[in-house]
């Protein structure tokens, strides 16, 4: 009867919900027609001829980090900016306004250019590329290796067509956010083609299934990996193009420069220069990190409250609350009803004391309606974005019609910066930026502006096809430097659904409108790690799926995937049943509630490895291939990822399953749950009833966790000589002072030795701290030379210097 019911109620909600989408068909209607007629009557006929290759080589000259090249048809120019980095310009071509890129100077590299018969090349100590005559390229490493050969360059119109030829064992990561194989190569199209990524942001809701293409979030960049060595290009355009990786590697960009960046390394090395380049994230809030809920369908102060509140009834921690457009005014950006959020300021004190953080949602579409005072105030600014006849581009998104403010005037991020003043004042403490790719509503066809939309591209101008990739990263900027104008003290939190290279610097993401379906959770896993290997660190899904009902079991394995993830939150659409991680009963809660709190207790691992990213770049979420990434095997590796260097996740992403095989990184793992050793194995089979995902830790680790202001450090023996782990702390917020703890495990002849030296100024955050030694049984310990009593394999001390652990191997 019950079950009945609750069918009958969600029915109903289904259809609410549909027909609140269905209420925008007509504008959607409108606006596709207007917008074709639009494309029709302003798009020009490309003026550039173009060439199918660049001729012949006809001299070269020197330059003081690289060399000139003239061709009969194109310029060459290659300058290194570091040994093993060196950026590309193909000429003739208007070059990018650097939207992407944060270091301009760099030091200068000697480089030395010479010429072989009718080749050339120029070279760094770590990378030497050849210029045939012809315009191929070759970059080869230190040890004379091969890395990448590019074919001449083809400049079709106003694009370029720029191609490499791939070995067959190479393998593919990157693009920004895909839905496709972790190894983009080796996805295929319906017709078993190699498949076409486009660089063109697009809002998938709807159509969100793995294979989708393209998605909110598309970066030209991506790492090749072959038995030489591995790679990192990076094309600094920002026009629609098509990647396709099959025997070459093809980016075809319909307009702007062909300027793009190699770098060489290891994965690690290629993120730090890539980052080092593009930028790197902050450190996010340390709230952050814990668990945020979300819903589209928080209407009012009273449904916020008593959800906060349930968190506490259950016992499950909260850190942030995420209200959706149904707060607002119709669905008008840095609006708040404050009908249904009558004290606002007192309100968000009030969950602040819970701990639980309140985000409002912001889209960048300005309700075109002289009744909305942005709309006044931007038209002023003349800040919206116009057609070549100087007509306001509208377009249909939530709050109805809506005008655009064009982010690539710094004069609109200026003034969408100071809208957030006001509710940072009453203590909203971050932005979750939504519909920005920017997403318009149509019928077909593209589901943004149009093409020849007018922008203002720091004053040399520009339109659509340049800026439309750039507009999210643009105001996820616009908002950062808000944030950190008007609440200096502490760190800027923003959410944003669309970027491009470098949004790393302003904003986290989450992978949008995913389907509810275990094929999705899956496909999550790579879209997350290949995000990562875009310099994206911070990024997680819907748990559970946007559209539709999970049931409990694909809920609950969701969330165990997502406990392990930057980014952990729970969001679905407004026309599905109300999901929290109390929503399906036991025993989904109580394991829930479990793996949240491991979550919790693993914070001060999830904060070092976000300083981490701060200092070097690298992502929290890593492939597994991400240290030993000349072992092949693990390249397609992509039902499992790591968490820093010592753990390896494994997520059930199977109807049903209770066990699953796990691919190992080469070295000794321990399971987490029972201290069981796996030795030099490539593969083993491990249990996964509901309550557990295999999650391994890697020996040589240790694992640091607190629970309130108790330390305890995990030590994972052997160790292969020393090996140093850090614990990276502060006040959580803001830009005071901080700590960083190292400790360097020694292995000796009977046991270990572990030594702790602190760094920074701010205080030693736990009052006491315990040593856990995992997988040898511990017989006699010292702490700073004095003998100490211990209790089983757990050791309570205080700081030291120097601890000494006399211990057995009883698995090892
Ligand atoms: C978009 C977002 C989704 C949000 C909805 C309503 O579909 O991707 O997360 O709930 O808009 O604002």
């Amino acid at each position: 009867m019950i079950d009945r019911f609750k069918q009958i109620q969600l029915k109903f909600k289904y259809l609410v919900g549909s027909l609140f989408y269905l209420s925008y068909a007509p504008k959607a209607f409108l606006y596709t027609r207007k917008r074709d007629i639009i494309e029709r009557q302003f798009t020009l006929a490309p003026t550039e001829e173009g060439f199918e290759k660049p001729g012949k080589l006809l001299r070269a000259e020197p330059k003081s980090t690289g060399a000139n090249f003239y061709f009969e048809l194109a310029e060459l120019e290659v300058s290194f900016l570091a040994e093993d980095l060196v950026r590309i310009d193909w000429k003739p071509g208007i070059p990018p306004i650097p939207y992407g890129i944060v270091r301009h100077e760099w030091q200068e590299v000697e480089t030395q250019l010479a010429q072989t018969g009718s080749n050339y090349s120029v070279s760094s100590r770590e990378l030497k590329v050849i210029i045939e005559v012809d315009g191929s390229l070759k970059f080869l490493d230190n040890s004379g290796q091969i890395l990448r050969e590019e074919l001449p360059p083809q400049s079709k119109g106003e694009g370029w067509i720029h191609q490499a030829q791939l070995r067959p064992e190479e393998h593919i990561y990157g693009l920004g956010e895909r839905a496709s194989s972790l190894n983009l190569r080796a996805a295929k199209d319906e017709q078993q083609q190699s498949k076409i990524y486009r660089m063109w942001n697009y809002d998938a809701a709807g159509k969100y299934t793995p294979g989708a293409d393209p998605m909110y979030l598309c970066i030209p960049v991506y790492l090749g990996f072959h038995s030489s060595g591995s790679y990192l290009i990076f094309y600094e355009n920002s026009f629609d193009a098509n990647f396709t990786f099959a025997e070459t590697a093809t980016a075809n960009f319909t307009g702007g420069a062909l300027r793009y960046y190699f770098i060489t390394g290891s994965p690690a090395q290629l993120l730090e220069r890539y980052t080092e380049l593009t930028g790197r994230a902050p450190l996010p809030p340390r709230w952050a990190l814990g668990y945020h809920q979300s819903k589209w369908g928080y209407r009012t102060e009273q449904a916020v409250r008593e959800e906060a509140k349930a968190f506490q009834f259950h016992n499950i921690p909260l850190s942030a609350i995420h209200l959706d457009i149904d707060c607002q005014v119709g669905n008008r950006a840095f609006t708040i009803d404050p009908e249904r959020f009558p004290q606002l300021a007192s309100f968000t004190q009030e969950l602040a004391e819970l701990g639980v953080q309140f985000i409002a949602i912001l889209n960048p579409g300005i309700k075109y309606s002289r009744d909305s005072n942005l709309f006044l105030e931007g038209q002023i600014l003349d800040g919206f974005c116009k057609l070549p006849n100087g007509e306001l581009v509208v377009a249909p998104v939530w709050p109805g019609w809506c005008v655009f403010p064009d982010f690539t005037n710094p004069k609109v991020r200026r003034w969408w910066s100071r809208q957030y003043a006001y509710l940072l004042d009453v203590g909203v403490a971050g932005f979750w930026h939504d519909m920005n790719e920017p997403a318009a509503f149509i019928i077909s066809g593209d589901r943004s502006l149009p093409k020849v939309t007018q922008h203002f591209m720091e004053g040399r101008g520009g339109d659509h096809r340049e800026a439309h990739n750039v507009y999210g990263l643009l105001q996820a900027e616009a908002g950062y430097e808000s944030l950190r104008q008007y609440r200096s003290e502490q760190r800027p939190f923003i959410v944003s659904r669309a970027g491009w290279a470098g949004l790393q610097r302003y904003a986290w993401t989450w992978t949008g409108d995913v389907e509810c379906s275990w094929r999705a959770l899956r496909q999550t896993i790579s879209t997350i790690v290949g995000l990562g290997l875009s310099g994206i660190p911070y990024s997680g899904p819907d748990i559970g799926g946007f559209q539709g009902n999970p049931g409990g079991e694909l809920y609950l394995r969701w969330f165990q995937m997502s406990t392990f993830l930057t980014f952990c939150r729970t969001h679905s659409s407004n026309n599905v049943e109300h999901r929290t991680p109390w929503t399906y009963g036991e025993p989904y809660l109580s394991i829930i509630r479990s793996f949240l709190q491991l979550r919790y207790r693993l914070l001060p691992y999830f904060y070092t490895l976000s300083w981490e990213a701060t200092q070097k770049g690298y992502p929290p979420v890593r492939p597994v291939f991400w240290s030993a990434s000349d072992n092949a095997a693990l390249w397609d590796v992509e039902d499992a990822f790591l968490l820093g260097d010592a753990l390896l996740v494994c997520p059930i992403v199977e109807a049903g399953a209770d066990s699953r095989s796990v691919i190992l990184p080469p070295g000794c793992w321990y399971n987490f749950w029972d201290d069981t050793v796996i030795e030099n194995q490539q593969q083993v089979h491990l249990q996964a009833p509901l309550d557990r995902i295999p999650l391994l830790v890697k020996a040589g680790s240790i694992l640091p966790m607190a629970e309130g202001k108790q330390l305890t450090l995990h030590i994972y023996p052997p160790v292969q000589d020393t090996s140093v782990s850090q614990l990276y702390s502060d006040a959580g917020d803001g830009y005071g002072a901080s700590r960083l703890d190292q400790f360097q495990i020694t292995q000796s002849a009977n046991g270990l030795e572990i030594t702790w030296q602190e760094q920074g100024d701010y205080p030693f955050p736990y009052t006491s701290v315990q040593l856990h030694l995992h997988g040898m049984k511990l017989q006699q310990a010292w702490v700073d030379d004095a003998e100490v009593s211990f209790e089983g394999q757990k050791l309570q001390c205080d700081r030291f210097g120097k601890v000494r652990l006399e211990a057995l191997s009883v698995t090892v």
